[in-house]
């Protein structure tokens, strides 16, 4: 029997699209020229691509074009924001920061490192089983000498829309800067990013580009630029923000993804909506709970724990039929309670045991949820 293995992992990382591949490749083998190139063709061919790119970016959020910087991807983007705020903090006597307890550690890390080693007060907010972090419990907290919020788009392991576009309308009527790791709403929920956020992280590979790619959104509140000062040194490409030679043939990939992805999105929506509504048909055969609130959350990704059932033990025996994930991608390799789930208040086993699905719906042609359920009812205890 030859097992058709479904990846029900894009929150993790997607397959590139070829037509993306395609164009990466060009810009590879073709176009290869350096964008700083300035005495030739071949780079400004380059430094006009990626114009081109920037400008399209800038516009899916509603910024503009000078405000976008390419980097290596989300876990860059939140560095150079949140360590990149940290002096005008400490220059102005504003060393108060709220995040959530449910970030990526791309975020969790670099304030910690802030509070650590540099005297920031960091307030880390729980969620409460719905797993949205509430405008309201956010601003209760801002204080005047907060400095920044830093909040998800999309929650990694829940897939629960945080409120970033109201909390954005809130904030910008006070001096306190609102960063948003958007590695996983980015073009899948087009719309809040569009309000006025000051800092917005962006990752390529969740979208369909390759891995090594991203970029940050830099919004200016009228003629006022986010205080943001480098963390590296070179070249000063990127208004010195993100030196280093700019990685075109990248930088068009994620273009390219994101063109399609605006292009399909609501396709794309009623499609990965519609696979939820299979999986979930087909899991009746097994008992389980949903972590986090189904209603708030994006349509292509599931977190469930199944009654009676080590999730580690389960992977290992789904693992011919699909691939899925324990939490998040980053601390898989230890066998310890989500973060995430333990934040939301979950007890200690279902913590513990989340498996998340995740689908790009165009991919998942060959899935059987009905075999998959099958096995997975078959393992509950009490199973005939
Ligand atoms: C919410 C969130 N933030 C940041 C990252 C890191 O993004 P990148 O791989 O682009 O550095 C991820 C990737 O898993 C993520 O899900």
């Amino acid at each position: 029997m030859s097992a058709v293995v479904t990846y029900l992992d894009v929150a993790a990382t997607t397959r590139v699209d070829p037509r993306v591949a395609d164009v990466v490749h060009h810009w590879m083998t073709e176009d290869f020229g350096n964008a700083g190139s300035r005495t030739h063709e071949f780079g400004a061919r380059a430094k006009k691509a990626v114009q081109e790119a920037r400008t399209f970016l800038a516009g899916t959020v509603g910024a503009k074009t000078e405000e976008v910087i390419f980097t290596s991807g989300a876990t860059e983007s939140n560095n150079i924001a949140l360590l990149g705020m940290a002096p005008h903090g400490e220059k102005s006597g504003r060393k108060h920061i709220i995040t959530s307890a449910i970030e990526h550690k791309a975020v969790i890390e670099p304030l910690l490192h802030l509070r650590d080693a540099r005297g920031f007060e960091v307030d880390f907010l729980e969620p409460g089983p719905s797993g949205r972090v509430s405008k309201e419990a956010v601003m209760e907290r801002v204080r005047p000498d907060t400095l920044l919020v830093s909040l998800m788009h999309v929650n990694n392991e829940t897939g629960v829309i945080q409120p970033v576009a109201e909390l954005a309308e809130e904030l910008r009527q006070t001096p306190t800067f609102l960063h948003v790791d958007a590695a996983q709403g980015y073009g899948k929920v087009a719309q809040d990013l569009k309000a006025p956020i000051d800092l917005i992280s962006i990752s390529g590979h969740k979208i369909g580009a390759p891995k090594g790619v991203g970029a940050l959104v830099t919004r200016r509140r009228g003629w006022d630029k986010v205080p943001l000062e480098p963390i590296m040194f070179g070249g000063g490409q990127e208004r010195k923000l993100r030196p280093g030679t700019l990685a075109v043939p990248l930088i068009m990939g994620l273009y390219e993804a994101a063109r399609i992805f605006q292009e399909n999105r609501s396709q794309w929506e009623s499609d990965a909506r519609h696979m939820r509504e299979r999986l979930l048909a087909a899991l009746e055969k097994t008992r389980f709970q949903i972590n986090g609130d189904a209603d708030q959350s994006v349509p292509h990704i599931l977190n469930v724990t199944f009654v009676g059932l080590n999730a580690e033990a389960l992977i290992v025996r789904i693992k011919d039929q699909v691939a899925v994930a324990t939490g998040s991608a980053c601390t898989s390799a230890s066998y310890t309670p989500s973060h995430v789930l333990t934040a939301m208040g979950l007890p200690h086993d279902v913590a513990t045991n989340g498996l998340r699905f995740s689908w790009f719906p165009g991919q998942v042609a060959d899935f059987d949820p009905e075999g998959l359920a099958e096995t997975i009812a078959h393992m509950q205890p009490g199973a005939a």
